[in-house]
């Protein structure tokens, strides 16, 4: 199949056809406003593709989800979160010297210059943290004016760093500073735990997970906030001010924010007598505005296979903690009961990775206001892969086109007949 025929009024048009290496079908349309005037509308981009991309693959149908040609689920298992953004920002899994040299890289850059801690102190102290992550990272352009490949190693090692920072002054605690000794993530960890009057040790339980939910957070192609990351990329824009607009994309409930919304439904229905089966009856109704957060998904109409490795966490973190939480039997009530639902069968709506992440941090002990920030330290490779690629490419200026249907020309009324 290499073209389309598209027949417009007493016009047929030619367009040829980009098959890609899992053999999706796209229909190039560069030349249709050229040559019929016309142009595609498609509210929400569900139909539509924004660019070709090598990093990642996801098939919806099946459930499949892969970062370069490897399964996340043989990455979860078997790869570091660290050597999961080597491969996404530089195309490969690291060799041992190389992951030896990225590592130092990252922990010689863990730092912010003294002077942006001053900026925490004008944030009130219950600033919403992606609000504060945001800003913090497009300051970072400030400090760093040469856009260059250093620039993705600063943000990839600074960005727990801001995170964790954000936490603390959310908290009244002193910061406290990374440290060269811990991997990244347990580094992570201590920034956000450790405090002056006694020893904190990293649980390696905790470590472990974060680890690989970090990993099943890493990238998901064209994504709201990762077509935000290439739309705003596109203009030339500096690497900090780009991701910045990504975050700030992830930040709402549809999207990144869900996994935030997931707990605060799962206690909403927990302090309303754990009656799971009433907000199953609110999500199917038409005239509630009630949505079964964490459920559902534009791309995947089966469950997300991200979901299933989370689920199978979730029991894990809390058994070896030895943590019960009753927000995870409700969960899997809801789960239970909508998969066997006709409204979500009809509508292959299935559990998307916001549903458990939520209490997989709540087993850490991480705070709910942070799980956001969480799902964002984790996309940030995936942001910094498709900013690269996208510059590699010299992808033109992102400018999509609109159907105008407000008013025709007209004089204007002097102000005593408006
Ligand atoms: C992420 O794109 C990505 O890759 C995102 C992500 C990533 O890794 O970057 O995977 C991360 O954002 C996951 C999604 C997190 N969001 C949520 O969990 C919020 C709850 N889910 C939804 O609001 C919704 O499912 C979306 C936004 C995720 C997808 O919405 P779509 O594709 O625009 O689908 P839709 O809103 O048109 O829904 C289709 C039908 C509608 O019913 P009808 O009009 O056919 O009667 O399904 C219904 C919707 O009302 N529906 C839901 C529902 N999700 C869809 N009904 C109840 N509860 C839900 N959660």
């Amino acid at each position: 199949m290499s073209k389309a025929t598209l027949t417009l009024g007493n016009q047929t048009l030619e367009m040829p056809v980009v098959v890609g290496t899992e053999n999706e079908v796209g229909i190039s349309i560069g030349v249709l406003r050229g040559s019929s005037g016309a142009i595609t509308l498609d509210p929400g981009y569900g139909n539509t593709g924004s660019c070709t991309s090598a990093i990642t693959f996801i098939d919806g149908e099946r459930g499949v989800l892969r970062y370069r040609g490897y399964a996340i689920e043989d990455l979860a298992a078997h790869a570091s979160f660290v050597e999961v953004m080597h491969l996404l920002v530089y195309g490969a899994l690291p060799t041992a010297a190389q992951l030896e040299r990225f590592q130092h890289s990252l922990a010689h850059h863990t730092l912010l210059h003294e002077d942006m801690k001053k900026f925490y102190e004008g944030f009130p102290p219950k600033a919403q943290p992606m609000s504060v992550l945001s800003a913090m990272v497009a300051s970072l352009s400030t400090y760093y004016e040469t856009d260059d490949d250093l620039n993705i190693i600063r943000l990839l090692a600074k960005l727990k760093t801001i995170a964790a920072l954000s936490y603390k002054k959310s908290i009244g605690q002193p910061f406290v500073y990374p440290r060269n000794d811990l991997d990244f993530v347990a580094d992570f960890l201590h920034m956000m735990f450790a405090v002056p009057t006694e020893a904190y040790h990293v649980n390696e339980v905790v470590r472990k997970a974060l680890d690989m939910l970090l990993i099943l957070h890493a990238d998901h192609e064209q994504n709201c906030s990762t077509s935000t990351v290439r739309m705003v990329g596109s203009s030339g824009a500096d690497l900090f001010s780009t991701i910045s607009t990504g975050i700030s994309a992830l930040s709402g409930p549809l999207h990144g924010g869900a996994n935030t919304a997931v707990i605060k439904m799962l206690e909403l229905i927990r302090a309303d007598g754990s009656d799971y089966a009433k907000y199953i009856a609110k999500a199917k109704d038409r005239n509630d505005p009630f949505r079964l957060m964490g459920f559902g998904h534009r791309v995947y109409k089966q469950f997300d296979p991200r979901a299933r490795l989370i689920k199978k966490a979730a029991d894990q973190v809390l058994d070896q903690l030895g943590i019960t939480d009753p927000l995870l039997a409700i969960a899997k009530n809801l789960e239970r009961v909508a998969l066997e639902d006709e409204y979500f069968v009809k509508r292959k709506l299935y559990p998307n990775l916001d549903f458990y992440s939520g209490i997989v941090y709540r087993a850490m002990g991480l705070p709910t206001s942070m799980f956001t920030v969480l799902f964002a330290l984790g996309r940030l490779p995936g942001w910094i892969a498709h900013f690269k690629e996208m510059r590699d490419n010299r992808d033109r200026l992102h400018r999509p086109r609109q159907i105008y249907t407000g008013p025709m020309l007209r004089p204007i009324p002097p102000i005593e007949y408006r």
